[in-house]
């Protein structure tokens, strides 16, 4: 039985992708390994989003080499492999397969190409019409929480991002069929589900939507409805892109405790000319109105975003408009970005005037006004109870478990394995930088 390690960078799509080819290739007879050294079979699942995230690839598969007698066979899919294709073989020494980001249901077929014919398979094409989308259980980040893609690729080409150019356009998959999985995860025993896409809102279905019976104003509403409706006892959904965050969504939210409250609404700048360089398709203020519509929800939905600094064209005046930002919205969190040129999109022909320092120096300045308004901003969950999904036992100490709140924070608490798997009532005792700590109260 040949062993298969599958290495994962980047975003929840991508581990999604992973759990599939796994689930393939157990299906086809490998067996799937954690231990890279001894793996006949690698696979690397890549990011292109950023440059790091591009580098990363570069030194994976020079130290894999390194470390080995025997070389194994390793294939590249993700966004860098359907971004570069064939010049991969020519870039990179030892890659044997490159597969596409939709052509990932056909893994076992480049493997058995190269052990048959030797190095040099490439497969950028479509996907099968029958593509199956699910996951076998035990392929699963965890056995109790799933990923369930309903819309792939994204039509709105910021100008920043080559997502686009490696996803290729919005599909969305039928309401009926991701109403099926979520009931098959339910009876699986699967708590809490994440319904994924780059931009989820945007969500369109071509024909048998399965929705008729949902009331929305938008069929990612509907569609919202209808998964709350399967009675799993959690729903998340990421990520959310701000012109289509349509205020019935927030309406779905609150009709339905197991949508859950957290929201995570990439706003990138706090500056109308950045946004419109940007081409985010949104004003600040249209943005504002999406915030204030969520903060007025009878739940206290729990924001976070996404921040890019250093932009082409950004001033000082831009970025003290972001920090602004920043203080109204009161994000829980923010992931924060310095601007990265990637080749291809309508950016990289843009000045980078922004020199590397001043880059550095707004990141820091934001990352510590965020810090700031955070640890403010989470001192509101302090002897409050959540509700926790217990996931595992604690990588830090035996004698705690870890796991998600509604509002999508890490909290750790004391406990045994015996109650994994349980959704349990946690009163929060300590604020932590990035998680909470708490007793179990029940
Ligand atoms: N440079 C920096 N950050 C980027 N992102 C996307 N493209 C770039 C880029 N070229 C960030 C955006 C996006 C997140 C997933 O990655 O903030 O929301
Ligand atoms: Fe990239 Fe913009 Fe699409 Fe998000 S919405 S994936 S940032 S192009």
């Amino acid at each position: 039985m040949k062993k298969v390690y599958i290495e994962t960078f980047g975003c929840q799509m991508n581990v999604s992708d992973s759990e599939r080819v796994a689930s393939t290739l157990a299906e086809k007879g490998y067996k799937l390994t954690d231990n890279e050294k001894t793996a006949d079979i690698i696979v690397i699942n890549t990011c292109s989003v950023r440059e790091k995230a591009e580098q990363k690839l570069y030194t994976q598969i020079g130290r894999i080499r390194k470390g080995r007698s025997e070389k194994p066979v390793i294939g590249v899919m993700g966004c860098v492999a359907q971004l570069e294709g064939e010049t991969l073989f020519n870039k990179i020494n030892g890659v044997d397969f490159v597969l596409g980001t939709r052509a990932v249901g056909r893994i076992h077929t480049a493997i058995e190409k190269v052990m048959a014919e030797g190095s040099g398979h490439t497969d950028l094409g479509e996907r099968e019409p029958d593509y199956d989308w699910s996951v076998s259980d035990a392929q699963r980040h965890s056995p109790y929480v799933a990923f369930v893609p309903i819309i792939e690729g994204c039509n709105k080409f910021c100008t920043y991002c080559i997502v686009p150019f490696a996803r290729g356009r919005e599909v969305s998959l039928s309401g009926s069929e991701i109403i099926r999985q979520v009931l098959e995860l339910r009876r699986q025993g699967v708590k809490e589900i994440h319904l994924i896409g780059q931009n989820v809102n945007s969500y369109k279905p071509k024909t048998d939507s399965g929705l008729e019976d949902f009331k929305g104003s938008t069929y990612f509403s509907r569609l919202l409805r209808a998964v709350a409706a399967t009675g799993i006892e959690r729903i998340k959904f990421t990520t959310s892109f701000p012109r289509d965050f349509h205020p019935d969504i927030v309406d779905a939210m609150d009709e339905n405790e197991n949508l859950c409250n957290w929201v995570h609404l990439p706003v990138q700048s706090g500056s109308n000319k950045v946004l419109k360089d940007m081409r985010r398709l949104h004003t600040i203020e249209r943005y504002f109105e999406r915030i204030d519509k969520i903060k007025a929800s009878g739940r206290d939905i729990a924001l976070t975003t996404d921040i890019i600094v250093g932009f082409p064209g950004e001033t000082d005046k831009d970025f003290r408009d972001t920090v602004k930002m920043a203080e109204y919205c009161e994000f829980d969190s923010a992931y924060i970005f310095k601007y990265s040129p990637r080749p291809g999109t309508p950016a990289y022909e843009m000045d980078d005037d922004v020199p590397a320092e001043v880059k550095t120096e707004r990141f820091r300045e934001l990352e510590r006004v965020q810090k700031s308004i955070q640890t403010r901003h989470l001192q509101r969950y302090l002897n409050k109870t959540l509700k926790v999904l217990a996931e595992k036992v604690s990588a830090k100490s035996d004698e705690d478990i870890s796991g998600h709140s509604t509002c999508h924070k890490v909290v750790n608490f004391r406990g045994s394995n015996v109650i994994l798997g349980n959704i349990v009532d946690v009163r929060i005792t300590e604020i932590k930088a990035n998680s909470l700590y708490g007793e179990v109260c029940s």
